[in-house]
């Protein structure tokens, strides 16, 4: 990856920060953008250390708000060389609904509509890098349907059913995505993770969960660190390193990877086109762009 600039969004901690130190150890320059300064700062200076690789930094956006989306690519445009990997992580579960400066709901507004207006804003820099590649952060239950009279939680919302819905309606806007881009040289595509015990799920209460899964909570608060901690976590970074850093994926285009980095089929209500159109039309009015 020498050579190559890889933008990764929410990684001050957790699958992020691992992507991107695998990314740094690959020889990448790797742009971090979290939005709090000193977490962000302090993760650079992380990774600068750990790989021995001095093209780390980081670059300060809450990706639920449009004007930093605007300012973030304004500053990725400033720099020489274009942007040849953009890998959208960043990603909120909340227990309740709440909105965000912009008045949009928060999970939505980072799991589906950020990466969709960045993504938008930083074609220009994908184009001029050559080959670009977009990596999409899935997550959830890769399963299920998307309520369209409830995108943003407005008829009914808990935390992490709410959540599982954000990502299949990623997925789906990936997936517009893709035919949108065919032909352009861009590629996009989604990768799952897998489990990892995360500030994510350490920082939710049991009311997040299903009302049939609250009675384990307190067992999966204690098999979790267990399971999912430690090498998890940078397990976890596996699926997205590769589809932003393999040469045989350079032309795999509006494909989802499982965890284990595999081809997988995209859920049905994703492959509905009602779906796609419905969230395509929504991220565009609440992201104001056209196209
Ligand atoms: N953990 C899992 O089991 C799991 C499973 C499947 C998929 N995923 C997905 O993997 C991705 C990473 O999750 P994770 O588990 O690593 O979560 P995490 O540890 O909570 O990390 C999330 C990252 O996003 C950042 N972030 C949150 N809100 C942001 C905002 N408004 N603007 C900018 N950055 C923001 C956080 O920064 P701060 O330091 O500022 O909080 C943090 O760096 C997410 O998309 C998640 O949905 C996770």
């Amino acid at each position: 990856m020498s050579g190559k600039t890889v933008l990764v969004t929410g990684s001050t901690g957790g699958i992020g920060k691992e992507t991107a130190r695998g990314l740094a150890r690959l020889g990448a320059d790797v742009i971090l953008v979290g939005r709090n300064a000193d977490r962000a700062e302090a993760a650079a200076a992380e990774l600068r250390r750990d790989t021995g690789n001095p093209g780390v930094e980081a670059l300060i956006a809450d990706v639920t708000r449009r004007d930093d989306l605007r300012r973030l690519a304004e500053q990725v445009r400033a720099r020489d060389g274009g942007l040849h990997v953009l890998i959208n992580n960043a990603g909120v579960a909340k227990e309740s609904r709440e909105l965000t400066a912009d008045g949009v709901e928060m999970a939505f507004a980072a799991n589906v509509l950020a990466p969709f207006v960045l993504t938008h804003l930083l074609l220009p820099e994908l184009r001029r890098a050559g080959r670009g590649r977009v990596v999409n952060i899935a997550g959830g239950v890769p399963r299920g349907r998307i309520d369209l009279d409830n995108l943003q939680g407005e008829k009914s919302y808990v935390g992490l059913a709410f959540y599982n819905q954000t990502k299949l309606a990623l997925m789906a806007m990936s997936c517009a995505f893709a035919e949108r881009l065919r032909e352009s040289g861009i590629t996009i595509n989604v990768a799952y993770p897998g489990h990892a015990y995360t500030s994510m799920n350490k920082n939710l209460t049991t009311s997040a969960y299903p009302l049939a899964a609250r009675p384990v909570v307190p067992l999966l608060r204690i098999l979790m660190p267990v399971i999912y901690g430690g090498a998890a976590v940078e397990k976890a970074a596996a699926s997205s390193i590769r589809l932003a850093s393999d040469p045989g994926l350079a032309e795999v285009h509006g494909v989802y990877f499982n965890s284990k980095a595999e081809r997988a089929p995209w859920p049905a209500s994703v492959r509905d086109r009602r779906n796609r159109d419905a969230i395509w039309a929504l991220c565009r009015e609440l992201g104001r762009i056209e196209g």
